[in-house]
């Protein structure tokens, strides 16, 4: 069996889980749910960072240590996976032994193929970003706060970097330069949307500097092997987590690597697409097939921030809505890779536009009708006319293109497509009217239009598991009237046209989504 391994970003355990890491995670759910039903064997990976200066200063803010912060945060992430319907296959924690034995075997590696030489640093580091930064690159980028070198700020989370000098050991990220331009460029699909593509090819090509990768001012992390006063660098750190949820270094060539998708939001990209690929390529191990950089949310056109008070939580937003309307909402509002804004108003107009109104509708009217009409029974359908084959037809391409959009992280354009399906079938029920057909006892008409809704409506749904798996059972077992589990469908067993029999009994239907005020 073909295998798909899709990751998140690992989360940072300094604050508590916002829309951000619920947008990331969700969209990894997706794609990881779409190709299990497409029969692929997947491995869906999430988790926390939980070293580094920052988390260290977060719980030194609150007077306690930071594996007692990293404990309570991770309580937070593991609770709230399972509500908002979150399918990983593994959950890594950074300070669990697996992935510190990761991490050191990562470090002995680039050691071992002489990538790594100790030196002193003396420049610049954001701790919000756990990023370096050279006093020319926060010059050239306009970060002085008032024309004094003393007062920088970084160029990303515009926050006060500090100034650091502390032996260090360095990585040769600079003898990566030509083989990682020469990867990017012959491997096009490698990271996207394709403007990241060209962010980090400009990036590169500018000329790549040797990173620091280890700290000597505070503890909370991984020992560098042999050189215990020496922590290593959080991201070094943090990138292995890929690796170390698979077993490494026991598992030299761990089963699922590469990776098929790294998710990551665009603020890490540089991490992920440079410093990563050009790890692997020192360890000479493969590097991950795609990297696929989403846009950000702003609330209600204001930038999500702790001072503003207005980061949105997702245990407030499940309060409010279920989790399948939040899975589609988030997916199918911005087109992945570019930014977007999260307003109530928003989301209540597309879930009553193309939820209550269209899938809503046609499984009410469709099952409704069969109910009224003929108890709840399917017919047999008698000759095919023109615009039933076009119906098929339309579910058969809507059946390869989903696939297609989802091979490129195309969420919001796989949602379009099942929903022009959708009113193609809405179309249909105008165009053949069956209370009409009822009226004139014209029996043979009836059963294969109503045979058509109800195979439409299971293809549709089927379709749309991945993001809404609660809401789908709930329409398939109206329409297969038994229980039913999301996971126990596939695309190759239960996607064919045809395969409910004349005399299957479908359920009385039941608002699915009733339209919201
Ligand atoms: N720990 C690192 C990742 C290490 S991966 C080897 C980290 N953690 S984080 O908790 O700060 O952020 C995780 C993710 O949340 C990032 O991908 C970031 O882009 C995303 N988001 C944070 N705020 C966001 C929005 N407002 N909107 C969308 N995503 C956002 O970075």
């Amino acid at each position: 069996m073909e295998s798909y391994y899709v990751t998140t970003p690992i989360y940072y355990v300094n604050d508590e889980p916002h829309l951000g890491h619920m947008y990331t995670t969700i969209a990894a759910d997706v794609l990881a749910r779409h190709q299990r039903l497409s029969g692929r064997d997947v491995f869906f990976l999430t988790g926390v960072d939980e070293h580094g200066q920052k988390v260290q200063q977060a719980a030194e803010a609150r007077g306690i240590q930071p594996i007692e912060l990293a404990d309570q945060v991770v309580e937070r992430y593991q609770s709230l996976w399972p509500e908002l319907e979150i399918s990983n296959d593994d959950f890594i924690r950074t300070s669990s032994e697996r992935h510190k034995a990761g991490v050191q075997a990562m470090w002995r590696r680039l050691e071992n193929a002489g990538s790594i030489y100790k030196d002193f640093y003396e420049d610049w580091y954001c701790v919000p970003c756990e990023a370096y930064w050279t006093e020319t690159q926060l010059k050239d980028a306009g970060c002085l706060e008032s024309g004094d070198s003393d007062s920088m700020h970084c160029p990303d989370c515009k926050r006060a970097v500090e100034k650091i000098q502390e032996e260090s050991y360095f990585f040769r990220l600079s003898a990566f330069q030509d083989r990682l331009v020469e990867h990017i460029k012959a491997n096009p699909d490698f990271i996207a949307p394709a403007s990241r593509r060209n962010e980090v090819l400009s990036f590169v090509e500018s000329g790549l500097r040797d990173l620091s990768i280890s700290r000597t001012t505070f503890s909370w992390g991984v020992p560098v092997p042999g050189d215990e006063k020496h922590v290593i660098y959080v991201w070094i750190d943090a990138l292995t987590n890929y690796l170390s949820a698979l077993g490494f270094p026991e598992q030299e060539e761990p089963k699922y690597w590469p990776a098929d998708v790294h998710l990551i939001g665009k603020d890490i990209l540089r991490f992920h697409a440079v410093y990563w690929p050009a790890m692997l390529m020192a360890a000479d191990l493969p590097l991950p097939k795609r990297i696929y950089a989403h846009g950000w949310w702003t609330v209600e056109g204001e930038k999500m921030s702790k001072s503003k008070g207005n980061a949105l939580r997702p245990a407030e937003l499940l309060e409010q809505y279920d989790a399948d309307i939040l899975r589609y909402f988030l997916l199918r509002e911005v087109p992945f890779g570019q930014d977007g804004d999260f307003s109530f108003t928003a989301l209540k107009q597309r879930y009553n536009s193309e939820l209550a109104n269209d899938v809503g509708n046609l499984l009410n009217r469709s099952l409704s009708m069969l109910k009224k009409y003929r108890g709840g029974v399917l017919g047999t359908v008698a000759e095919e006319q023109e615009c039933d084959r076009a119906l098929i037809a339309d579910v058969e391409a809507m059946q390869r293109e989903v696939a297609d959009c989802m091979d490129r992280q195309a969420f919001h354009l796989a949602l379009d497509r099942i929903n022009a399906m959708v009113r193609h079938g809405n179309r249909y029920v105008e165009d053949n009217a069956p209370w009409a057909l009822a009226k004139q006892g014209n029996d043979a008409r009836l059963d294969t239009v109503l045979y058509h809704l109800v195979e439409i409506l299971r293809l549709v749904a089927l379709q749309l598991i991945p993001f809404m798996p609660g809401k789908m059972t709930e329409m398939l077992s109206q329409i297969l009237d038994r229980p039913v589990q999301a996971d126990e469908f596939s695309f190759s067993a239960d996607g064919g046209w045809g395969l409910l029999e004349a005399g299957h009994q479908c359920r009385k239907p039941e608002p699915l989504f009733p339209r919201m005020d």
